[in-house]
């Protein structure tokens, strides 16, 4: 949540930061500031609402500097307003610095500053930092951050400027993600590569309690106690072009088309031509430690957290291992029991959600060995995690999570088809065939996108359209499904919607049907298939509205749904990645057509860094 970028070299600053900070803007899009040293002067400009109105504001005040920060927020502290957005300043506007994260200490910190002389302008946790630096700046400013910070409390990733410094940026990092990007005689700082990669592909990943002296010809890293850090310069592969819409109105469109390849990347590696085994080193598990594995414990949040729920389903049917899946947020403040041979897995597209980073460091103080399953490369919960899966989808811009979901099930597909036949609960012959079905899936996605015209003409009906609210029942491997459709709907396009098990359909949620509710019903051939053709008909008989996900050929199910949606005849344990598609496009296009705005949904970010 929220994004930072900064720069130091010799362009204009302003230009660079703005690039950047429209590619962070899904982390958060509710205000925005930049500030530049010039000319001796510290100068900023702010704006309230999306970055556009920056743009138009910078139009109108043009800055023009080689050094410069900049930031874009999803408020904690403080409504969305020019001067609660950030940077956030000392008294005297001499140092300037942009954050991502939460202070806790920072209403201590704020009645010791005042008492000092801080003037506080804004409610943010931020402006401390501001007064803190200030407070133990003599001059030099790498020595104020550094000293500063020994007295905050919290996740921070900050930018730090001082109009005295002109040839220094200042960058910290606890908790929150920071990269520094090194160039020929410049260097940029921000929240995530893509804000970078048009510049530079060498990036060093700051880790936490670690500070940052940027210079135009070199940088210093050091802890909070000042003794020095190495860390490796690593080079991003990602394609520039990732982080650009490429010709798709919105992002989420682009990534729900990717997906034929996105999965395709998934296996990339795992499963060569003709093998009968996955291949996952990166897991950094032993044999042995699978045979010896007891219990298996996955926490997540959102979208993660159903991929998760899939991911029980495929591991204790096909690997026969006790699976509980946890919310990160509930596991962490519980106290969990993590008996020995246990494996927590945390699913995260991001890698930053504070949730799931903090559920994993309980996990691990308890013994509990850690594997996460996560996309983005380097992030904190991939580098706290004893191995990895890394799901190579490629950067996912869309606030709502579309190709990360299908291909973190994809990833619990091979982790499952590996840990069965480690554990002789999977023939060869059987993994064998059940990577064939793996591999077929990349086809049945592309079938479902190329088949879209029933499902942009239902989001035109105004039934579904104009609904208030939606309820999506599934059962067995696509009661995650169910979860999942509700959660795309609900946050893109505003209309309530709940996602149920179909079997729990008469313990309640059954009440709420009548003929203005739209009943998606995942209805795929399967086990299930005849307990949900009666709960279609229960519903029928209510007079709701069945809108059926099913299978390429059943035309019976006409008889019972308004609408049908077709996905081809699929292996029904992975199934949920492709029912996954047309419920994405549902959720897509209903609310493409009520208007809102699917890349940014009000009120979210993309990544939960914050509690
Ligand atoms: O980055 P993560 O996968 O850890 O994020 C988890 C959730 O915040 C995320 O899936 C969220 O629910 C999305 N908005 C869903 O579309």
């Amino acid at each position: 949540m929220c994004g930072i970028v900064g720069y130091i070299g010799k362009k204009n600053a302003v230009d660079i930061i703005m690039s950047g900070l429209h590619r962070l803007e899904y982390r958060g899009y509710d205000s925005a500031g930049v500030a530049v040293i010039r000319n001796g002067s510290l100068d900023c400009v702010k704006s309230v609402g999306k970055l556009v109105k920056m743009d138009e504001k910078l139009k109108q005040n043009p800055l023009d500097s080689p050094l410069g920060i900049g930031h874009t927020r999803w408020a904690t502290h403080g409504v969305p307003s020019e001067v609660n957005s950030h940077p956030h300043f000392d008294n005297d506007m001499e140092i300037a610095v942009v954050h991502n994260g939460i202070i806790e200490n920072y209403q201590e910190l704020r009645e010791e500053l005042k008492k000092g002389g801080a003037n506080f302008r804004s409610q943010t946790d931020t402006e401390t930092i501001a007064h803190l630096v200030r407070k133990y700046y003599q001059g030099d400013l790498f020595a104020a951050v550094k000293r500063a910070l020994q007295d905050v409390e919290g996740a921070y990733a900050i930018g730090v400027v001082c109009k005295k410094n002109p040839d220094v940026m200042v960058a910290a990092r606890h908790g929150s993600p920071l990269i520094v990007g090194l160039g020929d005689g410049e260097a940029f700082i921000a929240s995530d590569v893509p804000a970078i990669m048009k510049y530079t592909r060498k990036v060093l990943y700051i880790d936490n309690g670690q500070v940052c002296e940027i210079r135009r010809d070199g940088y210093k890293i050091e802890d909070l106690k000042g003794n020095p850090v190495t860390l490796e310069v690593k080079t991003v592969d990602w394609d520039d072009s990732a982080a650009e819409k490429e010709g798709y109105p919105h992002f989420m469109l682009k990534e729900i088309n990717q997906q034929p390849d996105v999965i395709k990347n998934t296996l990339r590696g795992r499963v060569t031509e003709g093998s009968d085994t996955v291949q996952l080193p990166d897991m950094q598990v032993t044999e042995q430690e699978l045979k010896d594995l007891k219990k298996i414990v996955i926490v997540s949040c959102g979208t993660a957290w159903h991929a998760g729920l899939v991911g029980k389903y495929l591991l204790e049917k096909f690997a026969q291992v006790p699976v509980e899946v946890d919310i990160a947020s509930e596991y962490r403040y519980r106290d969990p029991i993590v008996y020995p041979n246990t494996m927590v897995i945390p699913v995260t597209q991001s890698g930053e959600t504070a949730d799931t980073l903090e559920a994993i460091r309980v996990a691990k103080k308890k013994g509990a060995k850690v594997v996460s399953i996560v996309n983005v490369v380097g992030s904190s919960i991939a580098r706290e995690s004893h191995g990895v899966i890394y799901t190579q989808a490629g950067p996912e811009i869309g606030v709502a999570s579309t190709k990360a979901y299908t291909s973190q099930i994809t990833a619990f597909a091979l982790f499952t088809i590996w840990l069965g036949e480690t554990r002789g609960v999977l023939s060869k012959a059987q993994g064998r065939e059940m990577i064939a079905h793996l591999r077929a899936i990349p086809d049945k996605i592309q079938w479902v996108l190329d088949h879209q015209e029933e499902v942009i003409r239902c989001s035109k009906d105004p039934k579904y359209l104009n609904a208030q609210s939606a309820l999506y029942l599934g059962r067995s491997y696509n009661f995650p499904s169910a979860l999942e459709g509700a959660l795309k709907l609900k946050e893109i396009s505003y209309i309530h919607a709940e996602g149920y098990g179909a079997g729990e359909m008469k313990h309640g949620p059954i009440a709420l049907v009548t003929d203005e509710l739209p009943v998606v019903c995942v209805a795929t051939k399967g086990d299930t298939y005849d307990k949900m053709v009666s709960n279609i008909q229960e519903i029928r008989a209510r007079s709701g509205i069945v809108l059926s996900v099913a299978t390429e050929g059943d035309e019976a199910i006409k008889n019972h749904s308004a609408d049908v949606l077709y996905i081809p005849e699929c292996y029904e344990p992975f199934s949920p990645i492709v029912v996954a598609v047309p419920l994405q496009l549902f959720a897509y296009y209903v609310a493409t057509n009520r208007g809102c705005d699917v890349d940014q949904p009000r009120n979210l970010a993309k990544s939960v860094t914050v509690e």
